[in-house]
């Protein structure tokens, strides 16, 4: 941010009376300006993260969403702007980064604004649901020079970050088989998501799967084979599958099976089900997330979140812009992700095996 922009934005009051650009400057390096883009259930819990002072160097200063009331709601409580235009707020807020949580589908078009504006950009996975969509936002964030990540925030959920050590340390051989199922209660696609039957479980669920065994394996996906089974939702009015099942191989002759369902039942005592079994030449990595090491029993049987990363992915978001992280998710790895799921929706059609490509 430039001196006049940061004047402009109320940086005035120096506690240095004698350099007050000296305060600003080390307030600037400090702090970082975030704008919030879609504020429903992930937008609104990251604006809280933002606004709640729990990670250092954040300060939220605008939400942006299509629905008036949503916006005012979520930026309110934190003391930001709250916006229905996404150029509003960035000529009104002049952040350094935005996190972008817009349904699957629909996060193209405010990356490209915030590239185009020197924006730096934390966008929700899936980075897009079209190869076209993930190329254009690829190019886009090359083109301008942006930090730009994908949030596949299970790269900081605790065990898989020590798998990613247990592999990179080459005790577990050469990665060459992954067995995994992500799945959710009904009420995710009934109730908690207005726009489940613009999307699948293979989008939803299975993209943090395939990028995390992108990420473990280190390898492109050469083909996939996938399957689905429909009912339940479709009986309540939502045409999207129940489950997908996928076979994926890779490259160097590894693959994976992977499930993703949308209708474990809802007395089901967590928010998901996710079992992560990786198995290599000369070793064995079994991850299970579902009980999140604690189970209460009370009026009934449950596993509240234990697990929370959303912090940590943040600041290494942060220190990333600034050059000093080594884990990212580079918008290039979420473009494999998205070409391995166009290409399993194809074989849902088809009824075939499909080439990844790309
Ligand atoms: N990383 C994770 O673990 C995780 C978990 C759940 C969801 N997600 C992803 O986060 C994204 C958002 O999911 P959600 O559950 O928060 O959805 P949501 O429906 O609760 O919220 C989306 C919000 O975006 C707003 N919106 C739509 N188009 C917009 C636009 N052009 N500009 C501004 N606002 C716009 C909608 O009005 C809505 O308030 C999805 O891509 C989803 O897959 C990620």
């Amino acid at each position: 941010m430039t001196r006049g922009a940061v004047e402009a934005h109320g940086y005035t009051a120096g506690i240095c009376e004698q350099s007050r650009w000296c305060c600003y400057a080390r307030r600037v390096a400090d702090t970082k300006r975030a704008l919030v883009v879609g504020a429903g259930t992930m937008g609104s819990g990251y604006a809280r993260l933002f606004g709640s002072g729990r990670v250092p160097g954040v300060e939220l200063v605008g939400v942006v969403d299509l629905m008036e009331e949503r916006a005012q709601a979520v930026a309110g409580p934190a003391s930001a702007a709250s916006f229905t235009n996404l150029l509003d707020a960035l000529k009104e807020t002049a952040p350094d980064f935005a996190y972008v949580a817009t349904p699957d589908a629909l996060h193209r078009s405010p990356v490209e604004t915030l590239a185009n504006a020197g924006v730096a950009v934390l966008v929700e996975k899936p980075l897009a649901t079209t190869v076209e969509d993930a190329e254009a936002m690829t190019r886009v964030a090359a083109q301008t020079g942006i930090h730009a990540e994908v949030n596949y925030a299970n790269r900081w959920n605790p065990p898989f970050a020590e798998a990613k050590r247990f592999i990179d340390r080459g005790e577990a051989g050469e990665v060459r088989s992954f067995n995994v199922r992500l799945n959710n209660p009904l009420s995710t696609p009934e109730t908690n998501l207005g726009w489940s039957a613009s999307t699948t479980p293979a989008w939803f669920l299975m993209s943090h799967c395939l990028d995390l065994a992108h990420w473990l394996g280190g390898q492109r996906a050469k083909t996939v084979y996938a399957t689905a089974g429909y009912g339940v939702l479709s009986e309540l009015g939502i045409s999207t599958p129940d489950w997908v099942h996928a076979v994926v191989r890779y490259e160097d002759g590894s693959d994976g099976v992977f499930e993703s369902l949308w209708i474990l039942p809802d007395s089901w005592p967590g928010v998901l089900e996710f079992d992560f079994r990786v198995t290599g030449t000369r070793g064995r990595l079994d991850i299970d997330t579902t009980r999140q090491s604690l189970a209460v029993t009370s009026s009934r049987h449950e596993y509240p979140t234990t697990l929370n990363w959303a912090q940590q992915r943040i600041t290494s978001f942060l220190r990333a812009m600034d050059g000093y992280e080594r884990t990212v998710v580079r918008f290039e790895d979420a473009l494999e992700v998205t070409r391995i799921l166009v290409a399993l929706h194809r074989s849902l059609d088809s009824g075939a095996v499909e080439p990844v490509g790309g």
